[in-house]
């Protein structure tokens, strides 16, 4: 997907991989990559703010948040959970695995 470097702490990256619209979220070393779309209706969540101290994104659209790092919902209106994906960091690039 990229340089670790590329991104930016705490900065929600929107990318397409394989058709597939995704977000990811670097926060210090660590790298999530969630589904680019909020599970309370289609709405880019990499279009929200995210907040590390608590390591969750939020939807611009109606406030849910989401955890970075399982994809719960962690309140409303969101109800449903997020798909997010596995990461790995090699020599300095990140990489994700789709199933
Ligand atoms: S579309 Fe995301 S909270 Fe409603």
């Amino acid at each position: 997907m990229g340089l670790l470097s590329d991104f930016a702490e705490g900065v929600p990256h929107a990318c397409t991989v394989d058709g597939r619209r995704l977000v990811l979220v670097r926060i210090e070393n660590d790298v999530y990559v969630l589904d680019d779309r909020c599970s309370h209706e289609d709405f880019p969540l990499s279009a929200g703010d995210v907040d590390t101290s608590t390591g969750e994104i939020e939807c611009e659209r109606h406030g849910a948040m989401f955890a970075l790092s399982t994809g719960a919902p962690m309140s409303l209106p969101a109800t449903r959970p997020v798909a997010t994906y596995e990461v790995s960091l090699v020599e300095g690039r990140v990489w994700v695995e789709l199933p």
